[in-house]
């Protein structure tokens, strides 16, 4: 990495875009400096932009230097590290470009845009000299980008594998503990805070589908475009698969996983998924985040925390800024190195299922879906028969298999869709996998 084109007195003037909760934390972070072995760093807020100018403001900063204006931040002489806290692509993707372009160092919590165009963006800041960092993007207060740029660059990573979105786990926690259906929880988690208004993001895999594309570029030397990562949100988990999974030995999740291998390439996927309860994932509960990390030379690696709110992710904001001043770190890998590895199609990901029927409660019908799984090459591991309705004759059938390739496991699922003994499919779960744990 090339040094700033600016002066050093010049590379602590910061110039932040958006005084959100986290934006304001970050203000307040920088004015009363919690950074207290750094005081001989002077770091201070030059600028802050913000769409509603009107819009009271908790963070200790000055009035005068907000504006709606990107010019008073974007290529401002007096600004060497340029904060980005907006979220989403646009305009955020194009304030970093000219930042970059201006020849700016850029720091930035945003995960949707480091996803979708980060290997522009990095490749951008290489060109013009200066450092995009981007520690805050994912699990919010933990460290994992720099542990996985910097002091894991000697291991081959195995995988990447967590609960990296704390709106699910917080939903999730309370089904899990209270029996609660996730209509009840969502509700509360809105009225907590801990979701927004419009929950779509979080519920349906987004957040964590950005988070694992960036932790996979960087973990894999390779591009893994949000489009080929598999997502499934947690919207179809219901009560009573927590109840089932819970007599089988585990709890359910909302996981994000990136593994690789030469053979296969590298395989990316977020979906909710069965956990036994006796792997350390199983205990990571409420908003809380935690990543296992896999490498060749260090072995498994565990990292948990608060993966959101305001101060823990301006702590991660605030160690970028203080690398950026101090002059330490690098981009890590900008985009493609020379040999990426190829993109695994989930179709041939290996796992056990967890499938929960209501079926008629008759003769054969168990053989049914046995033959139908048994065409499939599918082998069964354990069958519960529970909440027998005995005035409608149906009942919920719970089946565990052993390992399946997802391909045949789709297939299998449209033909016992297709059974009139079956009124429904109501779950499909992945067992996650944690090989060998005697
Ligand atoms: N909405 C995210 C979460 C935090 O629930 O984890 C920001 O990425």
């Amino acid at each position: 990495m090339a040094t700033s084109a600016r002066s050093d007195s010049q590379s602590t003037g910061i110039g932040i875009f958006g005084l959100g909760v986290v934006g304001s934390a970050v203000a307040s972070a920088i004015s009363t400096r919690h950074n207290a072995d750094d005081s001989s760093i002077p770091l201070n807020v030059v600028a802050a932009v913000v769409r509603d100018t009107s819009r009271n403001r908790d963070a200790l900063i000055d009035s005068s230097i907000i504006s709606a204006d990107p010019g008073s931040v974007i290529a401002n002489p007096e600004i060497g590290v340029v904060v980005e806290l907006m979220g989403g692509v646009d305009p955020a993707f194009d304030y970093i470009t000219r930042s970059l372009h201006a020849g700016q160092h850029v720091v930035t919590a945003n995960k949707e845009v480091m996803a979708k165009r980060g290997s522009e963006l990095l490749a951008t800041a290489s060109t013009n000299g200066v450092h995009l960092f981007y520690e805050a993007s994912v699990a919010g207060g933990i460290p994992i980008i720099g542990p996985l740029m910097n002091d894991l660059g000697g291991n081959k990573i195995q995988s990447v594998r967590g609960i990296i979105n704390g709106t699910t786990n917080f939903i999730l926690t309370k089904m899990a503990h209270e029996g609660s259906d996730f209509d009840d929880v969502i509700a509360e988690a809105q009225s907590l805070g801990y979701a927004e208004a419009d929950p779509t993001a979080d519920v349906d895999g987004f957040d964590a589908l950005y988070k694992i594309s960036v932790l996979a570029r960087l973990a894999y030397y390779t591009e893994v475009p949000v489009d080929v990562i598999h997502c499934e949100g947690i919207r179809e988990v219901h009560a009573k698969d927590f109840r089932y999974a819970s007599e089988l030995g585990y709890t359910i999740k909302l996981l994000a996983v990136a593994q690789a291998s030469e053979k296969s390439g590298v395989l990316a996927r977020v979906h909710p998924a069965l956990i036994p309860l006796d792997v350390p994932m199983a205990s990571v509960n409420g908003v809380l985040n935690a990543v296992e990390v896999e490498g060749d030379l260090v072995g498994p690696l565990w990292f948990q925390g608060p993966g959101a709110g305001p101060n823990p992710t301006a702590s991660a904001v605030m160690g970028d800024i203080l690398r950026i001043a101090k002059g330490v770190g690098s981009n890590g890998p900008a985009s493609k190195t020379p040999e990426p590895f190829e993109i695994a199609s989930m179709a041939d990901h290996k796992c056990q299922y967890y499938i929960r029927l209501t079926a008629a409660d008759r003769p054969g019908v168990l053989a049914n879906v046995a033959r139908v799984l048994s065409d499939a090459d599918i082998s069964i591991s354990s069958v519960l028969q529970k909440d027998t309705d005995i005035y409608n004759s149906q009942a919920d059938l719970v089946i565990m298999t052993h390992p399946a390739r997802e391909s045949n496991m789709q297939s299998a699922v449209s033909s016992i869709k297709e059974l009139d003994t079956v009124v429904r499919l109501d779950s499909l779960l992945r067992v996650e996998n944690y090989g060998d744990r005697s």
